[in-house]
């Protein structure tokens, strides 16, 4: 099969286009024929090996997996003995390692139903960023009606679904990203959009029950202070140096919170099926959609990295195989 390929961590001129053999379906696996895949921070890291960090998980000094890609839409193409409930041709979505190929392998639980509702490009791009935003919102934010949620990163993959996820829950957001992405945040739903690079969103007059740090920079001390006394802070991600990615804010979240009356959280998101089910429930009813951007052919992979990376495209890259 085609699929794109990289012998070495590093940017878009790592990856190169070759015939490979198929993965190998285990016992638990779907294959699926990949009709469209997402280009995301997720895949890019995975490609970067960056921070480095996660290298003791995806190979110190090469990539275990030579095949980049996490998220990806497409049709059943075969399925391992022991899986149940998905049947060969079935369109569905989901996360699995090399995706940026015409077949990936994936366990089931990895993978759920495509919506009806989304085309092929909109579902690939959605199981990275749904994942993160979904636990953030409801199981580690537990967001409830009528609350104040504030989502800094708010235009980006994870921010923008986890906006339209807190406005689904009944929460009141307000929206933190840059000039370019005010537009998109507001057409997302949320109530109140602010600019970061004109108003200081932790200068103590503002304070919220909830707050969605997705993308992290700005100091635990100063999150704390536009949390409401018993706010819960949801840390979702970092992107502040290339050896921990910023995970001194997270570690100093986790240290701090048993100590004040402030809940300060971290989490990893689970790839899982019970998330793209439920996030098809909120698809199905008109509550969630993804902003697609520009898209390129798969052999084209490096152009669409190179365009993630230069933060030029407004929406999400996608690739179609
Ligand atoms: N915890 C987990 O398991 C998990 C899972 C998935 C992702 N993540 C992490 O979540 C983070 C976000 O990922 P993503 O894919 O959504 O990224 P993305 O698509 O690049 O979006 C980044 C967002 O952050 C905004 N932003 C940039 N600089 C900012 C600043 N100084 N203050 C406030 N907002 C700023 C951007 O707005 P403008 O472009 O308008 O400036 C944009 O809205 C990454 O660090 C990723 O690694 C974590």
């Amino acid at each position: 099969m085609k699929a794109i390929v990289q012998d070495q961590y590093g940017g878009a001129s790592t990856l190169t286009a070759q015939d490979v053999a198929r993965p190998a379906v285990g016992d638990d696996d779907v294959l699926v024929q990949v009709v469209a895949a997402g280009v995301d921070r997720g895949a890019l890291h995975f490609m970067t090996g960056r921070p480095y960090l996660m290298r003791l998980g995806t190979g110190l000094r090469v990539p275990k997996v030579r095949v980049p890609g996490v998220s990806f839409a497409g049709r059943v193409a075969a399925v391992g003995p022991h899986v149940a409930g998905i049947v060969v041709g079935e369109e569905v979505y989901g996360a699995g390692r090399g995706a940026y190929a015409e077949y990936v392998a994936t366990p089931q639980g990895k993978v759920a139903p495509k919506p009806a509702e989304l085309s092929f490009e909109e579902a690939a791009v959605l199981p990275y960023a749904a994942f993160a935003a979904l636990q953030a919102v409801r199981d580690h934010g537990r967001v409830r009606p009528g609350e104040r949620v504030l989502v800094v990163g708010a235009s980006g993959a994870v921010g923008s679904i986890a906006v339209q996820v807190a406005e689904a829950a009944g929460a009141e957001v307000t929206a933190v990203c840059g000039p370019r992405g005010q537009r998109l945040a507001a057409e997302m739903g949320a109530d109140v959009v602010i600019d970061y690079t004109r108003e200081d969103f932790t200068d103590g007059s503002r304070h919220y029950d909830v707050i969605l740090d997705v993308f992290g920079r700005t100091p635990i001390r100063r999150l704390r202070r536009a949390l409401a006394p018993r706010g819960r802070l949801v840390i979702v991600g970092g992107e502040a140096d290339r050896w921990i990615g910023g995970l001194q804010r997270q570690l100093g979240a986790m240290v701090l919170s048993p100590f004040v009356r402030q809940s300060l959280r971290v989490f990893v998101a689970k790839e899982n099926a019970d998330t793209l089910h439920q996030l098809n429930e909120l698809v199905t009813a008109g509550q969630v959609r993804p902003v697609l951007g520009p898209s390129y052919p798969l052999v084209k992979a490096a152009d669409a990295v190179a365009t993630l990376q230069a933060g030029s495209a407004s929406g999400r890259i996608v690739l179609m195989v």
